[in-house]
C-alpha cells in the first residue's frame, strides 16, 4: 500500500522544483550579467590624472570651473594638448605637428576619431572623447575607402556620389567646411585648392589623378591652420578700432550692373562698385540662391568713398537732431548703425548692403537664405545678433563682408564675428 504524501514530502518537492528553476532559468541570467559586467567594466575608460588638468587650460568666462566645461578645443594650449597631439598621432589619426596648440588640424584629427568611435564629430575633446581616446578600447584610424568608381577628375560644376565622397574626406581632413552635398561649388574648390597649396600640388583647385589619389592616401595630412598663421593672411579687419590706413584705397574695383546679370539681381545705383573678387562671390550666391528658388535681391550698397559715408553720417545726425536729440546725443546714436568715415567696411568694396526692394529684409526668405548659406560663397554676416557689444553696431542682417570661404566657414562653424576670429586666430 502506498503511503499517503507528509507535508514534509510536498516541502521537499517545493524546495527540488525551486532549484530546477534556478539552474536552468535564472543561472544563465547571472552569467549573462556577469558577462556584462565584464565588458562594461572593459570599456570603461581608466580614469587619469587628466581632469584636474584640463580645466587649467579650459576658458570659463566666470572663473568657476563646471562639469561640462571640461574640454579641449580650437585654441586651448598647453601640455595636454601635446598630449592629446601625441595619442591621436600615434593611432594614425594626426598627421601634424605635436606643437600644444589646438589648431583646425587637432579638430580635424579629433573629429575623425568621434567619428570612427561613434561619438559626436564636433572636433572638442571633451570628458567623453577624452576617456575613449586615452582607453586601451581606442581604434587605430581606419581611412576613408577610395569611392568606386573613381572618376579621373572631379572639378566645379560636377555632382554626385564621387563629389560627396571627395566632400566628406575633405572635410574630415579639416579642409572643407562646407555642406557634403555632392555639389563641387567654389567652397569644395576652395578646399581642393588649400588641400594642394598645404601639400605642395599645383593649385588650381581640380581634382585631378593625382590630387584624388593625395586626398585618398591613408596618410593624407589633416589640414594645418594652427592659431597663429600669418596675420597678411587673415581678412582686414576694418572697425571703431581699426580705422582703414591714411591713403587707403580700395583694390580692384568694378562696377557691378557691368559685371552681375539683371536676370540675377538688381542694383540700385548704377554707380555702385565693389572688389571684382567680391562681386564674383556675389554671383555664385546669386546663381545658388536662384537654384534653391530664391530670388528677387537687391544690392542697396558697395563701396563707399569717405567724403560719401562722411554725407551719410552727417545726414543721419541732422535727422536725429530735427527729431528733438541734442548734437552730441545725435552723434552717438548715429554710431550705433553709421561707421565713423574711415571705420566703414564700405570703404574697402568688400562689403555689401542686400536687400529686397520695397520691403523689410528680416524675416524675408532672401535674408533667412542669406544667413545660412552666405559663407558658402566667402560671406559673412558682419554685425550678427548677439555680438553688439563686440562689433559696436545694432545687429544689420543685410550687411554682408567678403573674406574668402577659408575663413568665412571657419567662422560660421565657431559662431565667431570677426573681432573674435581675428582674436583667435592671433592669440599665442
Ligand atoms: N552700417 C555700417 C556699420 C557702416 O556704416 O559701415
Ligand atoms: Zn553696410
Amino acid at each position: 500500500m502506498r503511503k499517503k504524501p507528509t507535508v514534509f514530502t510536498y516541502v521537499l518537492c517545493a524546495a527540488l522544483v525551486g532549484c530546477v528553476i534556478g539552474v536552468f532559468i535564472l543561472a544563465p541570467k547571472t552569467v549573462e550579467a556577469y558577462r556584462g559586467y565584464v565588458t562594461e567594466r572593459d570599456a570603461t575608460p581608466t580614469p587619469t590624472a587628466l581632469t584636474a588638468s584640463v580645466l587649467q587650460v579650459t576658458e570659463d568666462p566666470n572663473n568657476t570651473p563646471a562639469p561640462t566645461a571640461m574640454y579641449l578645443r580650437v585654441g586651448s594650449t598647453g601640455d595636454e594638448v601635446k598630449r592629446l597631439q601625441t595619442r591621436l598621432k600615434e593611432l594614425g589619426f594626426y598627421a601634424g605637428d605635436v606643437d600644444g596648440q589646438y589648431g583646425q588640424g587637432t579638430a580635424a584629427a579629433v573629429k575623425l576619431f568621434q567619428s570612427q568611435h561613434g561619438l559626436t564629430a564636433d572636433g572638442l575633446a571633451g570628458t567623453e572623447t577624452l576617456g575613449d581616446l586615452y582607453s586601451d578600447a581606442a581604434q587605430t584610424y581606419i581611412p576613408t575607402p577610395t569611392p568606386s568608381p573613381t572618376p579621373s577628375l572631379l572639378s566645379k560644376g560636377d555632382k554626385g556620389d564621387a563629389v560627396r565622397a571627395l566632400q566628406q574626406r575633405l572635410k574630415d581632413l579639416g579642409y572643407y567646411t562646407g555642406n557634403v552635398d555632392g555639389d563641387f561649388g567654389g567652397a569644395t574648390q576652395e578646399a581642393v585648392r588649400l588641400f594642394q597649396s598645404q601639400n605642395s600640388m599645383d593649385v588650381d583647385g581640380i581634382s585631378g589623378g593625382a590630387t584624388l589619389t593625395a586626398i585618398f592616401a591613408s596618410d593624407a595630412p589633416s589640414v594645418a591652420i594652427t592659431p597663429t598663421p600669418d596675420p597678411s593672411t587673415l581678412p582686414l579687419l576694418v572697425n571703431k578700432d581699426h580705422p582703414v590706413a591714411e591713403g587707403y584705397q580700395a583694390q580692384d574695383l568694378v562696377v557691378l550692373r557691368n559685371v552681375l546679370p539683371a536676370s540675377l539681381v538688381y542694383v540700385k545705383g548704377s554707380d555702385i562698385q565693389g572688389n571684382r573678387e567680391a562681386a564674383a562671390a556675389l554671383q555664385e550666391m546669386f546663381e545658388a540662391a536662384k537654384a534653391d528658388g530664391i530670388t528677387g535681391w537687391q544690392i542697396s550698397a558697395g563701396y563707399r568713398s569717405y567724403a560719401y559715408q562722411q554725407q551719410l553720417f552727417d545726414d543721419q545726425v541732422a535727422a536725429f537732431v530735427s527729431q528733438g536729440k541734442s548734437k552730441t546725443a545725435a552723434i552717438s546714436a548715429t554710431r550705433l548703425t553709421i561707421a565713423d568715415p574711415g571705420t566703414s567696411e564700405h570703404h574697402t568694396g568688400l562689403a555689401f548692403d542686400i536687400t529686397v526692394a520695397d520691403t523689410i529684409f528680416k524675416g524675408t526668405k532672401q535674408q533667412i537664405w542669406m544667413n545660412k548659406n552666405c559663407w558658402d560663397y566667402g560671406f559673412i554676416i558682419r554685425y550678427p545678433e548677439g555680438k553688439e557689444k563686440i562689433t559696436g553696431y545694432v545687429a544689420e542682417c543685410w550687411h554682408i563682408r567678403y573674406v574668402g570661404v577659408q575663413h568665412s566657414t571657419v567662422m560660421r562653424d565657431h559662431d565667431w564675428c570677426l573681432e573674435e576670429y581675428i582674436e583667435a586666430m592671433t592669440k599665442q
